[in-house]
């Protein structure tokens, strides 16, 4: 049964590699990093992409800083290594700098190769936060009494 899963495993590591991924992606995708919700999130989100397939992102927020970042997706290798480097980025980060983060900062991170077929994967999880954090800033924004 064990040599049967790393049989699988491993084939599953030479099909990613063979689509470019690196292998901190691939790592990502095996070890499912931040795969999950928060349960009670200062801020989450839930979207669904023009591919089709629905990203949510939570995040416990304390002050301004990100403490927990995780993440569910239904979508595809590259939405899975995208959401767990995202979440990594996330932890520690103040708000301004969350609102700063690119694509090419997720890309960056995951080791610099990447399926160019699958970028749109990255962008996909990005907009999730991106939402979120509109969100919660609009939530929490003082209101200035306009007398
Ligand atoms: Fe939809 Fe990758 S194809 S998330």
């Amino acid at each position: 049964m064990n040599d049967k899963k790393t049989d699988i495993t491993a084939t599953i590591v030479k099909l990613l590699e063979g689509e470019g991924f690196s292998p901190r992606a691939v790592e990502y995708y095996l070890k499912q990093i931040n795969v999950g919700r928060i349960k009670e999130p200062s801020a989450s989100f839930v979207f669904t992409g023009p591919c089709g397939d629905t990203v949510e992102i939570y995040l416990l927020i304390k002050g301004e800083v990100i403490e927990d970042a995780k993440f569910i997706t239904t979508g595809c290798s590259a939405s899975f290594c995208s959401g767990s480097a995202l979440t990594e980025i996330l932890k520690g980060k103040t708000l301004k700098e969350a609102e700063e983060i690119e694509g090419e900062d997720i890309l960056k991170h995951l080791g610099g190769s990447f399926p160019a077929q699958k970028v749109h994967c990255v962008h996909l999880v990005k907009r999730v936060l991106e939402e979120a954090l509109a969100q919660y800033r609009k939530k929490h924004s003082k209101r200035v009494d306009p007398k």
